[in-house]
């Protein structure tokens, strides 16, 4: 069994399919009505595969191949504070949690470290692809690169760009010399992988407070210049964005309000490869100005709750056509889950009362089981750019998967052994849409059977 969004709010499912990969991870057919015998007797001949060749993987009974997903927002180095919070919000958070350990990944073997773990993890839980932040350093941040591609885990990985934020211990000398840097890390992920095949940068201003105006330009116009993707945050908190109208006035921007998104459009920042992290409480105006530029929204619903940021209202940003994907923001978000992400993306938009044209009220903002998955993946997928390769399984999409297992719990109760335990017990009377329900609120890495990128086996649960 196969299953995969085909629309915002339609899962399909592939009963009795062979998906068949290429030795290049690449999908190259997908053949409906078709058991093992079939397969082999009629497909791999038509592909000219020899079957003594070729690696059968079965879903059995209670399991199903899922894409892989797309954490659209992860910062790797603040892992080690997943969960720490105190009483903070973003701005004090930042201050007493987030820049001083950030600052020690000057230590290239505590960062190795660090870095190891979390790609782990992640893939552990069955994220194919990730948008990391590093930090401002760039011997860490090129190796939190060269870890990736190491380990097969698919990622766009973003030098952090501040050079005016304090403290002073912890940021970038100059705008010059935050571009200089970020050019040196560009240069090695480049070379690491000239083609993307996995890795690719993304520039990083960390976000409009963290930056002067001349450094947020000069990154919009490396962004021109390069074609490269562009991540930030916008909008995550009302103090910070009270700050980033006393900080960039008009008379300083030649903005046409003074609004956050305008900021960084008038930086040249707002593309249509732009990650905008949060976007919690944009204006109508702004929201508009986001839509128009064709810049995609991270949703991260765990740290929005976490750091009491807000309920972003994704189903307003939908309804304007701005893609959507899910974020953890780790450590802002308390885990490096994406199906965590799912879930309170679910749960929190039952608390977005919701003001569209259209109406509708807190029924209209209701996200469904279905339309979180969509964000996991396919929606993830458009946020990086990855739209055509990955998100969903079509011939010509890469091969990033998940073999995600449930509980099956037999006529007399028992569970077979070498179950790998997990919260989603299934009885047999469930529909799919259910089972997948179940998953979506009860499923951890317990059920992240196996996982796959471009074809490559990247994580066995033992
Ligand atoms: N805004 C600026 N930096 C950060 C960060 O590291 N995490 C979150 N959640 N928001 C930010
Ligand atoms: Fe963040």
């Amino acid at each position: 069994l196969f299953i995969h969004s085909t629309a915002l709010n339609e899962l399909e499912y592939l009963h009795n399919t062979a998906v068949c990969v290429d030795g290049k991870g690449t999908i190259v057919a997908v053949e409906k009505d078709c058991d093992e015998d079939k397969a082999k007797q009629t497909v791999f001949p038509r592909l000219g595969w020899v079957e003594a060749e070729v690696e059968v993987v079965k879903a059995e009974e209670g399991q199903f191949f899922f894409p892989g997903f797309i954490d659209t927002h992860i910062h790797a180095p603040q892992y080690p504070n997943a969960g720490i919070f105190g009483d903070s919000t973003l701005m004090d958070w930042l201050d007493t949690y987030t820049f001083p350990l950030e600052a020690s990944f000057s230590d290239l073997a505590k960062a190795h470290r660090i870095y190891n773990r979390v790609i782990r993890k992640t893939l552990s839980h069955g994220t194919t692809c990730a948008a990391y932040y590093a930090t401002i350093h760039v011997p860490a941040t090129n190796l939190l690169a060269d870890l990736c591609h190491e380990r097969g885990q698919r990622a766009l990985i973003g030098r952090v760009c501040m050079d005016q934020t304090p403290p002073a211990y912890y940021r970038d000398e100059s705008a010059e010399a935050s571009l200089a840097a970020t050019r040196a890390s560009i240069a090695h992920i480049r070379a690491l992988d000239p083609t993307h095949s996995l890795i690719r940068p993304i520039i990083t201003p960390r976000f409009a407070l963290s930056c002067t105006f001349p450094l947020l330009q000069q990154l919009g116009t490396l962004a021109a210049e390069t074609g490269l993707p562009i991540q930030t945050h916008i909008s995550e908190n009302k103090t910070e964005i009270t700050l980033v109208k006393q900080h960039f006035p008009r008379s300083l921007t030649g903005a046409a309000d003074d609004s956050y998104a305008g900021v960084y459009d008038a930086a040249g920042l707002l593309t249509a490869r732009t990650v905008l992290a949060h976007a919690v409480h944009l204006t109508e105006g702004e929201a508009a100005l986001v839509a128009r530029r064709g810049a995609k929204v991270s949703h991260c619903p765990c740290s929005n709750s976490a750091l009491g940021s807000g309920a972003a209202p994704v189903r307003r940003l939908l309804d304007r056509g701005i893609g959507c994907g899910l974020g953890t923001d780790v450590s802002g978000g308390y885990s490096p889950s994406v199906l965590e992400a799912a879930r309170q993306a679910v749960l929190v938009s039952r608390h977005v009362v919701f003001m569209g044209e259209a109406g509708g009220g807190r029924e209209r903002a209701k996200l469904s089981v279905e339309e979180a998955l969509f964000l996991a993946t396919r929606g993830g997928a458009e946020v990086v750019g990855l739209e055509g390769r990955v998100g969903w399984f079509g011939v010509g999409m890469e091969w990033d998967a998940q073999l995600v297992g449930l509980t099956v719990v037999r006529e007399d109760g028992e569970v077979e052994e070498g179950d790998g335990g997990g919260d989603v017990d299934v009885f047999g009377w469930e529909s799919w849409p259910d089972r997948v329900a179940k998953w979506v609120y009860n499923g951890d890495d317990r059920n992240t059977k196996q996982v796959w990128v471009r074809g490559r086996v990247v994580h066995t649960r033992k």
